[in-house]
């Protein structure tokens, strides 16, 4: 019996997906992705495009790499599709190689699905650790404004963006968001900030049970300065609140370190981890100090698809490859000259507002020349020219929409590096030109 999709067409495909599930391919650019490998993707007519989006940050060394199709199909075809929580060698491996990155060397590890699930279960680790410790006053939940953590409702309810919280009217507290001090959209960067925003919202220090902040914020590749992070470390620890970073976008090497959190010099008690975790199939990881990964009974954390074993295979040879061909190393290197013809085309273009980012990320922030206003519009008719001219690039995300995000995969080269600044530039031109 063979398997057959049964699709003649890209028109086919997207009728189907408007008609039955509109919702989860909202935004992007009508490209119905076929096959993708190394840093290219192809659509359904064979059209090759040069991908600066690693799908969403999880293609770290790149597409469809041998070694991890390798590891899936050898997995599936024992065949073993499926353990729930019994025990598997799969699981045991990647647990082994995950240890020499993990913050401390006592750390445990709790593998999940989605990112958005790592980040509820850190919430839930924190929380149950302050009720524990300190009794029911202590229920605040730090967070940053402008920042994302998944789509589940405690990842939502700390996240920073106002219209995505719509829905949760009535059940906000005790989340309390701070700015995020990253220079542009916030000037202030002192941590001081921090400390006069919770005083202004009648936060009592010692009733925070937890601040989560992403490495940097994925809507605008924007980074804390290192001081501030390391006042906030203190500060953490100064009031028995746990320090969770969330590094699902950022873990295995985005930033051209193992994870972003060590720009900043700091060790976190709890990370999150997901997408580059694998570089393929879901995979999450929630990882940190054993005393509060073991709060929980054998059992009472229970995921039904978590450390699923054809997903812990992808994992593991995807860390190897990382290891073994030093994948962080060039993420470095090759970012640097990424970062640097960036803010040559921001030198150039009055519409690039700022750029922020680091090894292989970065967001362009697209605004109304001469003010910091952000432009939507102008975000979006870039990507679409990018995507047309065989650039990919996912539909803007961050503040006010307006993010033209760059994140390849971190196995590219320089000269295809130079290649895609080529079109992004060309794109940006192009619109400036058209509006005159
Ligand atoms: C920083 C951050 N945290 C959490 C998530 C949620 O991950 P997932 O979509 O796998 O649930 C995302 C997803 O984009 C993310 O960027």
């Amino acid at each position: 019996m063979s398997f057959e999709l049964g699709y003649a067409s890209a028109k086919e495909v997207l009728d189907d997906l408007a008609r039955f599930e509109p919702v989860s391919v909202q935004g992007q650019a009508p490209i119905v992705w076929d096959r993708a490998e190394g840093v290219y993707v192809y659509d359904i007519d064979g059209r090759q495009y040069l991908d600066w989006s690693s799908g969403v940050l999880v293609a770290n060394v790149g597409h469809g790499r041998p070694e991890i199709v390798e590891a899936i199909v050898k997995t599936a075809s024992k065949p073993l599709l499926f353990t729930y929580s019994f025990p598997s060698a799969e699981r045991a491996a990647l647990l082994r190689e995950m240890a020499d990155l993990l913050p401390r060397p006592d750390d445990k590890v709790f593998l999940l699905s989605t990112g958005s699930e790592a980040i509820e279960v850190a919430l839930k680790l924190s929380l149950t650790h302050a009720l524990r410790t300190a009794g029911e006053g202590k229920r605040v939940v730090v967070s940053f404004e402008r920042g994302f953590h998944g789509r589940t409702m405690g990842a939502q309810l700390a996240g920073g963006s106002p219209a995505l919280k719509e829905w949760l009217f009535g059940v906000e507290a005790p989340f309390v968001q701070v700015p995020f001090p990253d220079g542009y959209r916030t000037e202030d960067t002192s941590f001081d900030l921090f400390e006069t925003t919770l005083a202004e919202e009648g936060v009592d220090p010692f009733d925070v049970a937890v601040v989560i902040m992403e490495s940097y914020q994925g809507g605008g590749a924007s980074f804390a300065p290192a001081e501030y992070v390391r006042s906030l470390e203190s500060w953490c620890r100064d009031n028995d609140a746990v320090l969770v970073m969330d590094e699902v976008q950022a873990g295995y090497g985005r930033t051209g370190t193992w994870f972003a959190y060590e720009h900043y010099g700091i060790t976190p008690d709890l990370v999150c981890c997901g997408k580059g975790i694998s570089s393929s199939l879901p995979l999450a990881a929630v990882v940190g100090r054993r005393e509060l990964l073991d709060q929980y009974a054998v059992g009472a954390m229970s995921s039904t698809h978590g450390g699923h074993p054809i997903c812990a295979a992808a994992a593991l040879a995807n860390l190897r490859i990382m290891r073994s061909e030093e994948i962080v190393g060039n993420a470095a290197s090759v970012g640097e000259k990424l970062g640097e013809g960036l803010h040559r085309i921001a030198e150039k273009h009055p519409s690039v507002g700022a750029v922020h980012g680091r090894g292989m990320v970065y967001a362009l922030h697209m605004v109304v020349p001469g003010t910091k206003e952000p432009d939507a519009a102008l975000a979006t008719a870039v990507v679409k020219r990018c995507c047309d001219w065989g650039l990919m690039l996912f539909a803007p995300v961050g503040f006010g929409g307006a993010n033209v995000k760059v994140c390849p995969p971190l196995v590219m080269t320089e000269e295809q590096v130079d290649e895609g600044l080529g079109i992004l530039e060309e794109a940006i031109a192009g619109e400036e030109a058209r509006r005159g």
